[in-house]
């Protein structure tokens, strides 16, 4: 039976990092709508353009673009076993188009793991991340320090700070996330899918309490 899983928390909750490693853990495919646009921005596509517009401002990209990218990713050959979303959905019409869409063929949302962490810890966070270009794998200066400084422990590439990690679109993420994606959490509370983990533990407590979660939903 194929699990599909939502992460749901604020910007630098640590979605990302806990994605990496449970989604290896469980064998799901990683999904994770920033990374696709990240991705697609890199490859000056039409879509990494339009998308870049919202992204570098802090704001959410529109619905219509950011389920049509999401559908056509789901629809691929390693989520037939399911997989884990990271950053999706961040809207109560993204949430509504994913039942639509998983309803559709015939599975459904196991779990929705809630990260939450206050937003005066999210800025340091987001201050002190860096990740690698090349395999994405995300470090924080203090917290989760790369052995040698500036570059990636698994492929020596030199790690980059994101565009959107400067304080004043941190901020705005922040705002964005508590008015348009923070519904989500009773939406979800009231289908009796949610699981709410303290996000300010080490990222080897949280990766313990998000898989022992995962297992009282999904066996
Ligand atoms: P996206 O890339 O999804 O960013 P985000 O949700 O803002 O989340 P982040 O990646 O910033 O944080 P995270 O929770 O993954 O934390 P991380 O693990 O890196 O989205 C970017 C943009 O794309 C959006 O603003 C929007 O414009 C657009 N977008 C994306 N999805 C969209 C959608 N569905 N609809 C519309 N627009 C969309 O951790 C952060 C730092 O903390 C790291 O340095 C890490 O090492 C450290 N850390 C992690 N865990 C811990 C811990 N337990 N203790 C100490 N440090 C920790």
């Amino acid at each position: 039976m194929a699990s599909f899983i939502v992460l749901l928390g604020p910007p630098g909750a640590g979605k990302g990092t806990q994605a990496q490693i449970i989604s290896k853990t469980l064998n799901l495919a990683h999904i994770s709508s920033g990374d696709i646009f990240r991705e697609n921005l890199k490859n000056e596509t039409e879509l990494g353009k339009k998308a870049n517009e919202f992204m570098s401002r802090g704001e959410l990209v529109p619905d219509d673009l950011t389920i049509a990218m999401i559908q056509d990713r789901l629809s691929r050959p390693d989520c037939v076993d399911g997989a884990l979303l990271d950053g999706f959905p961040r809207t109560p019409a993204q949430a509504e188009a994913l039942s639509k869409m998983l309803a559709e063929w015939g599975v459904g949302i196991d779990c929705v793991p809630y990260i939450s962490v206050a937003p005066e810890i999210l800025i340091e966070r987001l201050s002190g991340r860096w990740t690698c270009p090349t395999c994405g794998y995300v470090y924080h200066e203090q917290f989760n320090p790369p052995v040698v400084v500036g570059y990636c422990d698994k492929d020596g590439s030199k790690l980059y700070q994101r565009e959107d990690d400067k304080s004043e679109t941190v901020t705005r993420r922040i705002d964005v996330y508590l008015t348009q994606t923070s519904p989500l959490i009773e939406y979800y509370r009231g289908r009796n899918l949610l699981a709410e983990i303290d996000g300010t533990l080490s990222i080897e407590e949280v990766t313990k309490k998000l898989l022992a979660e995962i297992k009282l939903k999904i066996g």
